[in-house]
């Protein structure tokens, strides 16, 4: 079973840690251990995964959890 914990940073990716898998389109399957920091906005390069692009695109991720 999966255990991880999802952390949404603001105006950012999504940081997951812990121990699971990420499963593409075409369902396969990479298992993580440790971090990854999905992309939320829609402008990364290497998506799923975020590459800092959220910065230049003026991301603004409110209203989030919590708002
Ligand atoms: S959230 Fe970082 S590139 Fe999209």
């Amino acid at each position: 079973m999966a255990d991880c914990t999802i952390r949404i940073k603001k105006n950012g990716s999504a940081w997951v840690s812990g121990s699971f898998t990420i499963e593409d389109v075409d369902g396969n399957a990479y298992p993580i251990e440790g971090d990854a920091f999905l992309c939320r906005c829609g402008a990364s390069q290497t998506k799923p995964f975020c590459d800092g692009s959220h910065k230049a695109a003026g991301f603004e991720s409110a209203p989030t959890v919590g708002d």
